[in-house]
């Protein structure tokens, strides 16, 4: 404290100065107990709290420990609370900036705003600071909240290409305007500035581009994305990857290993689709395609299995079919992809786009497809339709579209199943998608 005795000051300093100095030599155990007590004895003392969150940090990340993580943050919070003591904006703000990473590594995105009002309250005029409130809201699929904090950035610095970046986006992805979201994605991405340089975002400005059917500045885009080690290949943009899997757009049954289970679903094809088309005889069970792939028409899904995990309630309208599943564990424990059916109405258009991750492939057992040559499927340059009772296999993971101009609707149970070279362990410890 400011009006604390000279010399109880001066000990303070020279314990500090100790204490900092067993975790720069990374003796963290050492390091934390000398900040514990120095939390304990010198309480209004920021620095000291702030030494403490640091090690908990660092320890956390030694031992790999959600738990120290969480000690570290609530340290963080600790040394925050001293706000108007502390008289270096750059201190606050860099501790700030640490809680948050650990925030958001930690998916609490909630906890982490509030730590960002915090810093915008300290440095209003500061548009990274915005920016990076956009960007936990971003990754917390928070679009309304993205475009509120971009919109008002844009306002303080209308040339900032992070807030260009991430308001573009929006227009893209919660209106599908595509024409005004392009001027915002294409200057941020070419601007090549500091928070722009993300595959994700680089999909995001070819996509825009496709979907203005300026299909050769998209592909200069995906290029680009390859060169700088984003994507696989120009067609092959999932971002989650085990790198070295076999890739190619369509795959046989007996190239996966899993042709005995595929073969006794293809068998029992009649069972699936009756009981997928007595659902769909009654209303609300099938849901819309939600994140805008679909150009036009009507595109709805059922789930049946999804990361893994079996939907209890709905398996209990389909019991025979997710029975027929479970007996394949490589599919319905497939915790990177989903089972469900899928059933497209004529007039229908699905944008060109890419799965999520190179770690599944996808089969479609077709169970009713009436109008094969008004079906058209295209996966990177192969293109396929669907028959009644046939099965085909794709990596979804590459550019793929979708037309439907028939008029009858077409029913499939898409069953995605782990890559056939991911190890056993891969398949347990890889996150869920
Ligand atoms: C896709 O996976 O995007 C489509 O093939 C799904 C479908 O129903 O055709
Ligand atoms: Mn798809």
């Amino acid at each position: 404290p400011k009006d604390a005795p000279a010399e109880n000051n001066e000990l303070f300093e020279q314990e500090l100065r100790k204490a900092n100095q067993e975790m720069v030599r990374e003796n963290y155990a050492q390091a934390l107990r000398s900040f514990n007590m120095l939390t304990l004895r010198y309480t209004d003392e920021p620095l000291a709290h702030l030494g403490r969150a640091k090690v908990l940090a660092h320890l956390a990340e030694r031992q790999q420990s959600n738990q120290r993580l969480w000690e570290a943050i609530d340290a963080y919070k600790r040394y925050l609370a001293f706000e108007e003591l502390i008289t270096s904006d750059a201190e606050f703000i860099a501790a700030g900036e640490s809680c948050i990473k650990h925030l958001r590594f930690l998916g609490n995105h909630h906890q982490a705003v509030n730590i960002h009002e915090l810093l915008i309250e300290r440095s209003p005029g500061n548009p990274h600071l915005r920016n990076q409130l956009s960007l936990t809201h971003l990754m917390a699929n928070n679009l309304r909240q993205v475009e509120q904090v971009s919109f008002n950035t844009l306002k303080l610095a209308p040339d900032d290409a992070v807030a260009q970046l991430h308001y573009g986006l929006v227009l893209k992805q919660l209106y599908g305007d595509y024409l005004q979201a392009l001027p915002f994605l294409k200057y941020a991405v070419e601007s090549e500035e500091e928070g722009t340089q993300e595959p994700f975002f680089y999909l995001a400005l070819g996509e825009t581009l496709q979907r203005l059917s300026r299909q050769p500045e998209a592909m200069q885009v995906f290029s680009k994305g390859v060169a700088k080690g984003f994507y696989t290949s120009q067609y092959q943009r999932s971002l989650y990857n085990v790198p070295g899997l076999k890739a190619q757009p369509f795959w046989e049954p007996h190239e996966t290993g899993y042709q005995r289970h595929l073969e006794k679903l293809q068998f029992h094809w009649r069972t699936i689709r009756d009981e997928a088309l007595e659902l769909l005889g009654k209303t609300g069970f099938f849901e819309d395609e939600a994140e805008q792939l679909r150009h036009k028409g009507v595109w709805q899904q059922f789930e049946l299995f999804s990361q893994g995990r079996r939907m209890g309630d709905n398996c209990q309208k389909t019991p025979k079919t997710c029975a027929l599943v479970q007996q394949f564990p490589e599919s319905s424990g497939c915790r990177r992809g989903q089972v469900k059916f899928s059933v497209m109405k004529a007039n229908t258009h699905v944008w060109p786009h890419c799965g999520p991750t190179n770690c599944r492939l996808r089969a479609h057992l077709t169970l009713v497809a009436p109008e094969p040559k008004k079906t058209l499927l295209r996966v990177a340059e192969q293109e396929r339709t669907w028959r009644e009772g046939e099965l085909f296999i794709f990596d979804d993971s590459f550019e793929h579209e979708v037309w439907h101009n028939g008029s009858l609707p077409r029913l499939v149970l898409i069953l995605d199943m782990w890559h056939p070279e991911l190890s056993s362990h891969q398949r347990r410890n890889l996150p869920a998608i």
